[in-house]
């Protein structure tokens, strides 16, 4: 029986461009989705923007946009990333979307039906400059245990407090600085302290799938019974009610019948898996890939499985507040929730702000091969809820032995032989499919089948490159280059490069999920069909004819790994004398290692106790914003002046932790030798035209 599944990933906040952590979970899913896909089964594999909320909001505003037009641009640069590493997305679509709206306010008066809202009125910080209640993420203050200034509203870095956000002192507001005032507002909740609820989803987190896979991993269901349990319930640690109502202004769904009340992101967020495979559905996309029911019959088909991929610090908006929502909605829930860990790179987690230190954009600009990145994350992946570690060295080692020394080499050993002497043609029969080397190949296709499917990459890879050792030694043991000195023995090494060749078309199919587009090219070079799973039990005919051999993949340099972190340039301040005298001389290659751009300021303003620093906020065409201060406040006693003109920027100057926060590289101006004597400071300009990003050489 072919299964009929609905795959997701995590819809990624539509304020920043993509980072390895997004593609990591991508590489995950895409990995099993074309695995099931070579099974036979049929999947619908959707994503999406999550486009709403506070931040995003806020964002707009600063970048001088609607925050429509923020998103789209966020938006606008997905493909790039999703087809540079092969992320076959059927469908990707935004919660900010008609569909969404119509099925988040549908679901929510299902809730209200079943008598699962309530209100209730709470007191909450509100910034009477900008007219708005504050998330607690835009309240710093005092904390009121030690006293350490500029803390959160949650805890305290200093001395670990954890309190509220109406318990700072001296609270204010990180948007506008102003003192919020506490202010009252009418919440809208959903009951999931409902003792429905509550047992709705004891069972549910316990529940198995149909295939008898527990619907959780084990450490997540210790998680959700931490929440769950009757201990949490007893100590007061249980389900609260979940506060889903936001107040005007905020970027969402207005919840129906409550005029200025939105839904909270994160209530809208999860439903937007829904809109997209409603798009999906309703632009005939799905029809085309041989879909014969309409969104509403799909959703409710009970022989459908939905399986959403996420990261582990999701997971209880996933496995509490999502199913409960769609079952008391009377929908069918989620039958897998396939959690994974972070991926930190060498080591080092990745700040929010700032990324890490390595780019998927610059990986696909510097010529770097996607496959390599599958290839080596999914050699790091399995089943558990782990962190991953993206290390340089390690990265070039396994890519390089696994990839090129061990699977490529097969066939470029084999095709020559076999173009040059036997007129492209394959030898078979019982001869070739006699060899034990393919016999324990083709053996291992379900052992393999199993591990993708339980999403055990590394133990699926690891077991594959075993058997390409086998091969491997076989061919040290029988050397075609000796068989092929000895007009004798032409029909052996006709037996051997065949056998070889065979047995690279059996990893290739097994690494397919993986290396789709090596696959296909190997697909072209031995002349077949897109290869699927069964076609491990088949063998190629006696006489197939293979095409001439090219080269299928570069090793990996250890120079691109240098170019892809990019050593922070050292700083080597140029002494220049008096007059006009010119620095000494350098290369091009010395100036191309300036990476200058055009940025636009998008805010700029005085820093309390600074008097040569002026604050700038840069739009350097990132889709993120950067912080760079500037010693040029003699010059520029009007800060809100420079508010949208444009700099030029040294943008990849190493970001430099200075008394009043870090700043993200340093903007060009002009100044006399002198300067003492002769002050000035000249900020470059730029023809209209130019653009934020663009590079300035
Ligand atoms: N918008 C929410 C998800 C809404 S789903 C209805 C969100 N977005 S996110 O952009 O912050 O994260 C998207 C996904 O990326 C999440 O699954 C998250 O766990 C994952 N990752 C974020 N950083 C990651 C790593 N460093 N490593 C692996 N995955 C990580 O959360
Ligand atoms: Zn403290």
């Amino acid at each position: 029986m072919s299964r009929q599944l609905f795959v997701t990933t995590a819809l990624p906040y539509a304020n920043a461009p993509f980072h390895i952590g997004h593609m990591m979970e991508y590489i995950q899913a895409d990995i099993w989705v074309r695995f099931q896909r070579m099974r036979g089964n049929t999947v619908h594999f959707v994503g999406a923007d999550d486009a709403h909320g506070a931040p995003i909001m806020i964002a707009a505003e600063k970048a001088g946009q609607t925050p429509q037009e923020f998103v789209a641009a966020i938006a606008a640069g997905r493909q790039q990333y999703l087809d540079g590493f092969h992320i076959a997305f059927d469908h990707w679509h935004s919660t900010d979307s008609a569909e969404n709206v119509e099925l988040a306010q549908g679901i929510y008066r299902e809730l209200r039906k079943r008598e699962l809202i309530s209100t209730q009125v709470i007191e909450q910080f509100f910034d009477p400059v900008k007219n708005m209640f504050l998330p607690d993420r835009y309240i710093k203050g005092e904390c009121p245990s030690c006293g350490a200034k500029d803390q959160y509203g949650d805890s305290c870095e200093v001395c670990g407090a954890v309190y509220g956000p109406t318990q700072l002192k001296n609270p204010y507001s990180t948007l506008t600085g102003a003192t919020p005032e506490l202010r009252t507002s009418e919440h809208y909740f959903f009951q999931l302290s409902d003792a429905r609820c509550v047992d709705f989803l004891r069972g549910w987190t316990a529940g198995r799938n149909r295939h008898g896979e527990p619907r959780l991993q084990p450490e997540v269901y210790a998680k959700t019974q931490e929440w769950l349990g009757e201990g949490a319930q007893a100590s007061g640690k249980g389900l609260a009610d979940w506060d889903i109502s936001r107040d005007a202004p905020y970027f969402g769904i207005p919840i129906p019948d409550a005029p200025g009340k939105y839904f909270y992101v994160w209530l809208d967020a999860p439903v937007g898996y829904l809109a997209s495979l409603k798009s999906y559905f309703d632009s005939g996309k799905a029809a085309l890939r041989g879909e014969p029911r309409s969104f509403d019959a799909y959703v409710a088909d009970p022989g459908v499985e939905q399986v959403h991929f996420i990261g582990k610090d999701i997971v209880y908006f996933h496995a509490l507040f999502w199913p409960a929502m769609l079952h008391f909605a009377g929908r069918k829930v989620p039958d897998n929730l396939y959690v994974h860990g972070f991926i930190t790179v060498s080591g080092e987690k990745m700040s929010k702000s700032r990324g890490t230190g390595i780019s998927p954009l610059r990986y696909l600009e510097l010529g770097m091969n996607a496959e390599w990145l599958r290839y080596y994350i999914a050699a790091k992946l399995n089943a558990h809820v782990e962190d991953i570690d993206f290390n340089p060295d390690d990265f070039v080692a396994r890519v390089n032995s696994d990839l090129i020394g061990k699977y490529v080499n097969i066939a470029s050993r084999a095709a020559g032989f076999i173009a040059r002497r036997f007129d492209g043609k394959l030898r078979g029969g019982s001869e070739v499919d006699g060899a034990t080397e393919l016999q324990s190949l083709r053996g291992a296709a379900d052992e393999i089948a199993q591990l993708y499917d339980g999403r055990e990459y590394g133990k699926a890879l690891r077991r594959i490159m075993e058997l390409a050792d086998g091969i491997n030694a076989y061919v040290d043991r029988e050397k075609p280059w000796d068989l092929a000195k000895d007009a004798a023995r032409a029909e052996h090494l006709h037996v051997v490069c065949s056998v070889s060749l065979e047995a690279f078309r059996l990893l290739t199919l097994y690494l397919k999920p993986v290396l789709p587009q090596v696959s296909a090219q190997v697909e072209s070079f031995l002349n077949l069909r897109p290869l699927v799973w069964h076609d491990a039990r088949a063998s190629l005919p006696d006489g197939h004819a293979i095409r001439p051999y090219a080269h299928l993949m570069q090793r990996v340099e250890a120079k691109q790994l240098d170019a892809l972190f990019e050593p922070p340039a050292t700083e080597t301040p140029v002494a220049l004398p008096g007059g006009v005298e010119v620095a000494p001389s350098i290369t091009i290659d010395d100036f191309a290692k300036l990476d200058l751009r055009i940025a636009q300021v998008i805010d700029c303003g005085f820093i309390d106790g600074s008097d040569k620093l002026l604050r700038f906020t840069l739009d350097v065409g990132e889709g993120r914003h950067r912080n760079v201060f500037s010693g040029i406040k003699s010059a520029y006693q009007r800060p809100q002046d420079l508010i949208g003109r444009h700099v030029v920027l040294v943008a990849n100057l190493a970001p430099r932790k200075m008394k009043f926060g870090v700043s993200e590289g340093m903007i060009l101006s002009a100044s006399h030798a002198d300067e003492k004597n002769q002050p000035g400071i000249f900020l470059l300009d730029v023809d209209s035209g130019a653009l934020p990003g663009m590079r300035v050489k």
